[in-house]
This record gives structure tokens, C-alpha cells and sequence, in this order.
């Protein structure tokens, strides 16, 4: 593709994005301290962010349940984050030095980085206190023929990644019910986001104003639904059957598809993605801020 028409603007932001990322550097590798264990008895994740939270099922559970269930929540949130940063590092390791995004390439150097650091303490995290990282499920994707609509795609899911983990981490960073080492895994990687967020707003409306006017209304529908199910299927693997079997849950009958059938964990998903859907209608990618037609599941 050739060079992505970039402005002043986008010029200077990806400057004063490069120079924050050089002052605000840490190492990850000493500035966590990691105790031996974390206390049990206690949430893991912020009771309003765990998948059960206002349900019908959810207030079947007494506290302890749902002390454990945040546990085994919270080390399948920082998996979905090692599988998420891998993806998305191979996405821009593609793309840094070829043609097209010689203007990037300097905060891409950056990101790369700061993506590695963010996997390694995300893995760490659930090494040491969950014993494993839970698998992933791989959405099957084809590249589109037009590959400016592949790029407008991949940034796009990388920045609607960011944006869900956003949510949790800040969530999560100003609770004072959780353990202080919870509560500086998720600031840190939030300080470091809200860069790869204000870079990946962006560069995605770059990428959309490039194709923005050979796109047919078929073609427009199809990226919306696209994104849209990406997004749903991210916060869908909140909802995970293994967690709940290793929070002692196993035998609720339909657990899973009774949460996510349940208006209230729909009306938690729509407030988790309120301002990643917001800059997607402001920029014109999307017709409306629903992540689903009539809030139905297909
Ligand atoms: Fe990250
Ligand atoms: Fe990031």
C-alpha cells in the first residue's frame, strides 16, 4: 500500500506519543513486586466487572463464591490479555518497515516493546497465582482482497482490544477492596495503553478516511458486523465454562449460556465498550453504538 496520507496532526501526536513512552519507560522485570500468594479470601477482580455481576444466576452465589469465582476470572482476564498482545504483535511486526507505515514505524518500535513487557507480566501474574494461562479460542478471519480494508481491520480489532481491556484495568486500578499488587498491574498497563489507545484512534481514522469513499453500503455493513462480532466474542470469553468449573461452579446447570442470556450481563457488556463504540460511530465506521440488532443473540 502507499504511504498512509498523514497530516501534521497525526505527525505531531505520534511524536509527543514516542517522547511519553520514552520518559514514562519502567522496567517490568523489578517493578512489580510479586508476594508469594495472594490472600483467598478476598476478591481478585472488582465484584461489578466479574460475568455473574446482576444476574439471575449471580445472586444465587453467596460471597465466597463469588470471592473465587473473581480469582479464577481475574487469571482468565490477564490470559485473554497474553493471547490478545500475541495476536496483535504479529500483526505489527508485519507491518513495521513495510511500505506504507514508514510514518508509524518509530511508535511501532514502542508499542513492540511495551506489548512484550505487558504479555510477560500478564503471563507472570497468572503463572504465579493461577498455576496456568487458560487456552484461547482463534476467531477464524480471511483477509479481505482490498488490503487497506485488512489494515483498516486489524487496527481496528487491536484498538477495540485495548479499549475492552481498558475498561477492566481502570476499573480494577481504583478499587481499594483489591491487593495492591492487583491494583499496579492493571494502573501500569493502563498508563501504557491510554498511549497505544490515543495512537490506535488515530491511525484507524486514517485508515478509514483512505477507503471511506470507495466502500459500497454492502461493503460498509460487512465491517461493521465484522468488528462488532469481534468485539462481542472478546467480551463473551469473559464467560468462560473452565473458569467456572475451577471456581467450583461445575454443576450449575447452563451457567454459561444462562449468563450470557441475561440483560444485565448484555447491559455490562454495552457499558464495558460505551467509549470504543462512541469513536466508532463519531468516525463513521459504525451506524449505531449497539452490539447487537435489538440486543439478540444469533
Ligand atoms: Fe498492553
Ligand atoms: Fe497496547
Amino acid at each position: 500500500m502507499s504511504t498512509i496520507e498523514t497530516s501534521d496532526r497525526f505527525s505531531t501526536i505520534l511524536k509527543r506519543l514516542s517522547d511519553k513512552s520514552v520518559a514514562d519507560y519502567y522496567n517490568p522485570f523489578v517493578h512489580f513486586s510479586w508476594p508469594e500468594s495472594l490472600p483467598d479470601e478476598a476478591y481478585w477482580m472488582t465484584p461489578s466487572l466479574v460475568s455473574t455481576h446482576g444476574t439471575e444466576v449471580g445472586a444465587q452465589l453467596d460471597e465466597r463464591q463469588l470471592m473465587e469465582l473473581s480469582k479464577w476470572e481475574s487469571v482468565n482476564f490477564y490470559s485473554m490479555n497474553v493471547h490478545g498482545i500475541r495476536e496483535l504483535l504479529m500483526e505489527v511486526v508485519d507491518r513495521i518497515h513495510m511500505p506504507g507505515f514508514e510514518v508509524p514505524s518509530e511508535f511501532f518500535h514502542h508499542f513492540i516493546g511495551e506489548e512484550n513487557e505487558h504479555m510477560w507480566f500478564f503471563a507472570e501474574f497468572c503463572l504465579r497465582y493461577g498455576g496456568k494461562i487458560y487456552p484461547t479460542l482463534k476467531l477464524k478471519t480471511s483477509a479481505p482482497e482490498d488490503p487497506d480494508v485488512g489494515n483498516l481491520l486489524v487496527f481496528s480489532r487491536i484498538l477495540l482490544f485495548e479499549e475492552v481491556v481498558d475498561h477492566y484495568n481502570m476499573t480494577m486500578a481504583e478499587d481499594s477492596r483489591l491487593h495492591e499488587t492487583i491494583r499496579e498491574v492493571n494502573r501500569i498497563h493502563h498508563k501504557d495503553e491510554s498511549r497505544h489507545i490515543a495512537f490506535g484512534r488515530e491511525l484507524v481514522s486514517l485508515l478509514f478516511d483512505r477507503v471511506r469513499d470507495r466502500l459500497s453500503a454492502e461493503q460498509r455493513t460487512e465491517i461493521e458486523v465484522y468488528l462488532k462480532r469481534y468485539v462481542t466474542t472478546t467480551l463473551e470469553s469473559f464467560c468462560n465454562p473452565t473458569v467456572y468449573r475451577d471456581a467450583g461452579l461445575g454443576d450449575i446447570p447452563r451457567l454459561r449460556e444462562r449468563v450470557l442470556a441475561d440483560p444485565r450481563r448484555h447491559e455490562a457488556e454495552q457499558h464495558a465498550v460505551r467509549k470504543p463504540m462512541s469513536f466508532f460511530v463519531r468516525s463513521g465506521i459504525f451506524s449505531d453504538s449497539s452490539l447487537r440488532p435489538a440486543d439478540t443473540r444469533a
